[in-house]
C-alpha cells in the first residue's frame, strides 16, 4: 500500500515545507519535493492546502460507567466522530471506581476498545485507591504500554484518592519513570459546599460553580504540585479552568516543579453563563471543574499562547438530554460532562489561529505534538516525518459552517457549541496511511485503530 500526497503546506511545529509525502505502507517514507510514486500508488493532490500531524485528545472518556449512567460513544461512535474532527488519536481514561479491582478494570476498558476503534488510542490508568495489589497491578499494566497514571481528588467515595494515596501513587510513579495526571478539585469542600447549598434550597444548575469555585481548584492544583514536588514526580493537571489555578500550577513550575497544563475545549469557548441557563438548558453544560466566569477564557486563551497551558484536550464526555435530567431535582446528580471530540480542531483553528489568539505552531503544538511528547508517543506520533506513522490531516481551510448536533457524529442529542462558526475541517484524515475521512464523511475501515503501546519516559 502506498499513498503519494502531493502539493501540501507542511505543518510541523517551528517549520513549514511546500512538497510530497510518500507512505509506504503504515509509514511516512519520503517528504520532499516532486516526488515520485508507483502506478498503483494513491495519489492526493493537497491543492497547497496544510498538512499536519494527526491531531492528539489526550483527554477523552469513551466507555465511562459514572453518576448512576454510561457516557454515550462507543469506540465505533467516539473514533469516527474524533477522526471526521481530524484526531487520529486519543488517549482514554480507564475510570475504575474504588470498589472495583484495578486489573480487571484496566482489561474490562481495553476490551471495549480493542477491534472497534477506527483511530489509534492509549489509556491514561486511573488510580482510585491504593491497596497492598496495587503496586503490582500498576506494575503489570505499565508493562502493557500503559505509561501514564491519573488519579481524582474530586469526586469523594468514587473515583477520588486521599492525600495518602496520592503520595504512594507519584513515589510509584516515580519510580516507574510514569507520568500521572491528576484532576485537580478538593473534595471534601465540594461535599460540604455542596450539602450547604442543597439545605438551602438551591438545586438548579446554576449552583455547579458555586458548589466548586476557582479556589476550590486552586487548591487542588497547588496541593498536587506540592505532592509532585515532595515525590520527584511527573504531574499533568487535566482540564485547568480558572486564573488561581493556572497560577498555582506555574507558581510550582517556576520552582521546578515538573508539572504541565491540560485545558479543555469548553473552558476556552464557553463561560459559566451556559451553565446558568434554566432547566436542562443548563444541564448541558454542566462539566468539573466547571465553566467559569468569562475572564477566564482571555487568561487561558494568553496561556496558551505562551506555552504555559502546554495542550488542549476535549474531556470528551457525552450524556444526552435524557440523562442530563438525572439531575432535575438536584444540582449535584446532573451527569457531568459536556462532548467536544469532533470539534476540537475545527474550533481551536476558528477561534484560536483564524482569530489571532494563537499561531499555527501553538495550534499543532497543542493539539498533537506536545501531548505525543508528554505521554511517550513522539516521534511515532505528533510530527510529519521519515519514519513516523502516516496520520495526517490535509486542512480544508475555505469550508465554513455551524456546530450543530444535526450534523455531528457524536452519539449524543445535543452539542455543547451549537451555532459556533467553524472556518477549516480536514478534507483528508489518514491513519497508518490508509485514508479514513474524506471531506467530512467517514469512508475507511471501522476497526482499524490500535492500541498504542508507550515506554515510561518521565525518569
Ligand atoms: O465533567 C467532567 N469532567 N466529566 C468527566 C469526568 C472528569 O472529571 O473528567
Ligand atoms: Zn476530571
Ligand atoms: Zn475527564
Amino acid at each position: 500500500m502506498s499513498l503519494l500526497i502531493r502539493n501540501a503546506e507542511i505543518v510541523n511545529v517551528g517549520t513549514r515545507a511546500h512538497g510530497d509525502i510518500y507512505v509506504e505502507n503504515e509509514t511516512i517514507t519520503r517528504i520532499g519535493k516532486d516526488l515520485q510514486a508507483p502506478p498503483d500508488a494513491e495519489i492526493i493532490d493537497a491543492k497547497g492546502q496544510p498538512a499536519f500531524p494527526g491531531f492528539i485528545d489526550p483527554h477523552v472518556h469513551i466507555y465511562l460507567p459514572f453518576m448512576a449512567t454510561f457516557a454515550k460513544d462507543t469506540h465505533e461512535t467516539g473514533s469516527i466522530a474524533a477522526l471526521i474532527g481530524g484526531t487520529t488519536t486519543y488517549i482514554e481514561m480507564v475510570c475504575p471506581n474504588r470498589n472495583d479491582d484495578a486489573l480487571a478494570g484496566y482489561q474490562l476498558w481495553k476490551s471495549k476498545a480493542e477491534g472497534n476503534s477506527a483511530c489509534d488510542y492509549a489509556f491514561h490508568m486511573s488510580v482510585t485507591k491504593f491497596v497492598a495489589e496495587t503496586e503490582s497491578q500498576l506494575r503489570q499494566i505499565v508493562a502493557d504500554g500503559t505509561a501514564s497514571f491519573k488519579i481524582f481528588l474530586a469526586y469523594k467515595n468514587f473515583f477520588g484518592v486521599d492525600d495518602g494515596e496520592m503520595y504512594q501513587t507519584l513515589e510509584l510513579a516515580k519510580r516507574l519513570g510514569v507520568i500521572t495526571t491528576a484532576h485537580c478539585e478538593n473534595a471534601e469542600l465540594v461535599a460540604r459546599l455542596q450539602q450547604k447549598l442543597l439545605s438551602e434550597g438551591k438545586i438548579g444548575p446554576e449552583w455547579h460553580e458555586p458548589s466548586r469555585p476557582e479556589s476550590v481548584e486552586a487548591e487542588g492544583t497547588g496541593r498536587f504540585a506540592t505532592f509532585l514536588e515532595n515525590t520527584g514526580a511527573t504531574g499533568y493537571v487535566v482540564h485547568l479552568s480558572c486564573e488561581p489555578a493556572l497560577n498555582a500550577a506555574l507558581a510550582a513550575k517556576k520552582r521546578g516543579v515538573k508539572i504541565s497544563v491540560e485545558s479543555v475545549l469548553p473552558h476556552f469557548l464557553v463561560d459559566k453563563t451556559y451553565a446558568e441557563r434554566p432547566g436542562v438548558e443548563g444541564m448541558k453544560h454542566v462539566m468539573s471543574p466547571p465553566l467559569r466566569a468569562k475572564h477566564n477564557q482571555d487568561v487561558l486563551w494568553q496561556a496558551l499562547a505562551a506555552g504555559s497551558v502546554d495542550t488542549v484536550g476535549t474531556d470528551h464526555c457525552p450524556f444526552d438530554l435524557e440523562q442530563k435530567l438525572l439531575g432535575r431535582d438536584s444540582f449535584v446528580s446532573i451527569p457531568n460532562g459536556i462532548p467536544g471530540i469532533e470539534d476540537r480542531v475545527n474550533l481551536l483553528y476558528t477561534h484560536g489561529v483564524k482569530r489571532g489568539r494563537i499561531d499555527l505552531d501553538r495550534f499543532v503544538d497543542s493539539a498533537s505534538t506536545r501531548a505525543a511528547k508528554l505521554f511517550g508517543l513522539f516521534p511515532r506520533k505528533g510530527t510529519i516525518a521519515v519514519g513516523s506513522d502516516a496520520d495526517l490531516v490535509i486542512y480544508d481551510t475555505n469550508y465554513r459552517a455551524k456546530v450543530s448536533a444535526k450534523t455531528q457524529h457524536v452519539n449524543n442529542d445535543y452539542s455543547g457549541f451549537e451555532g459556533m462558526d467553524i472556518e477549516g475541517r480536514p478534507s483528508v484524515v489518514t491513519v497508518r496511511g490508509k485514508v479514513q475521512v474524506r471531506d467530512g464523511k467517514f469512508v475507511g475501515e471501522r476497526g482499524r485503530g490500535k492500541m498504542l503501546k508507550r515506554e515510561p519516559c518521565h525518569f
